[in-house]
């Protein structure tokens, strides 16, 4: 038999029992403690804490009672439900301070640490040298001129005044390329730029090319198949031998230091006439005895060979179309490579194509 009752029924309202109050405010506490982390301690308060949590409704039954057992029942489920807040309460903020705490440290920025962790690059020495070269001449009121790497043949050689049996014509020396019927070769010099500024330039000439040459060298500690050179050319009106060792001996200083050494020695290019290598002075013994009978840096000569150098032959003139009985010019070319190496005491020309970065950047940002 069911119904409301007309007068007092001591009705036992379940969820407002006192050990029933007493289970789930344990349980309450128990999950807020057992909570370790701020989502799971939500999750806590939701269950144990929330509109819909068993205390919440255990207080909505109060109504229910018989006035006598309100006071009773709101005591117990109030005292619960305050014992459930404070202990909210407490563990929120202790999570709140640990969650503070880790991201102290996982978030922290350690000022001390070196700043540039990504190795910056830097141009490779060979480059800033050329650029280094060039400044000198400009600064003299040269020109920098180019020319292409792959050259024809007959400006390469011919122009040059060297013949088609010459030696370095030979399949030994130049790589040519296919179709042989082109007659193109990768430049093995940059003296085809000799031509090049003397059929497109007007006169007077000055002009100095830094670039890439090329020979059918094996890699090794003095050799690379490709390698640097700067060319140098002046043709003028009343140009000697003189204004060449003046200007070679400018560009000594500039390289090695006020007061570098330099000689010539007579040699032989098609190309010039007289023709003459360049040395420096030995910058290990300086060829001072007895220690130059002993250098194995210059073989115990006390002079290291630079380039090559010489008056302009007239038959180049010639065949770039400039008279030789007005116009004298004098060219030189030095290896980039050797220069570096002398420079900054390289021992090994591999370190220079290798590409290693470590070696780079020993030369810093220089631009
Ligand atoms: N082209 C010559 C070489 O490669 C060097 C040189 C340049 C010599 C200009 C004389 C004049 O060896």
């Amino acid at each position: 038999m069911s119904g409301p009752n007309s007068d007092y029924d001591p009705v036992e309202v379940t969820p407002l029992r006192a050990d029933e109050i007493a289970r789930m405010r344990v349980e309450a506490l128990a999950a807020i403690a057992a909570a370790d982390s701020l989502p799971a301690l939500k999750q806590a308060r939701l269950e144990h804490a929330g509109d819909r949590s068993p205390l919440a409704l255990a207080n909505r039954e109060i109504g229910a009672l018989p006035p006598q057992a309100r006071k009773e029942a709101g005591r117990r489920v109030g005292a619960a439900r305050r014992d459930v807040a404070e202990a909210m309460v407490a563990a929120t903020s202790a999570l709140e301070a640990e969650a503070e705490a880790t991201m102290l440290v996982t978030e922290s920025v350690d000022v001390t640490l070196p700043y540039d962790r990504d190795p910056r690059g830097s141009r490779h020495p060979l480059t800033t040298l050329q650029e280094r070269i060039a400044d000198v001449f400009v600064a003299m009121g040269w020109e920098v001129a180019e020319g292409p790497e792959v050259e024809a043949e007959w400006l390469n050689f011919d122009a040059l005044n060297m013949v088609p049996d010459h030696p370095a014509r030979t399949l030994q020396d130049t790589f040519f390329l296919e179709p042989a019927d082109a007659h193109l070769v990768l430049r093995t010099h940059t003296s085809p730029v000799q031509a090049r500024s003397l059929l497109t330039r007007g006169l007077p000439v000055y002009v100095i090319c830094p670039g890439r040459t090329y020979r059918t060298d094996e890699l090794d500690a003095t050799h690379t198949p490709v390698f640097y050179q700067v060319e140098g050319l002046a043709v003028d009106r009343g140009l000697t031998m003189g204004h060449l060792k003046g200007t070679l001996d400018h560009f000594a200083a500039a390289m090695f230091g006020a007061g570098t050494l330099t000689r010539f020695r007579p040699s032989y290019f098609p190309f010039t006439e007289p023709s003459a290598e360049v040395d420096l002075r030995c910058f290990v013994c300086r060829g001072l005895t007895p220690d130059v009978e002993h250098c194995r840096t210059c073989k115990g000569e006390g002079w290291i060979e630079w380039g090559g150098c010489g008056v302009v032959n007239p038959r180049v003139l010639v065949a770039c179309g400039v008279d030789p009985d007005v116009y004298r010019g004098f060219a030189f070319g030095m290896g980039i490579d050797r220069t570096l190496l002398f420079r900054h005491d390289v021992h090994d020309m591999r370190d220079m194509v290798e590409g290693d970065v470590r070696f780079t950047r020993a030369f810093g940002l220089e631009v």
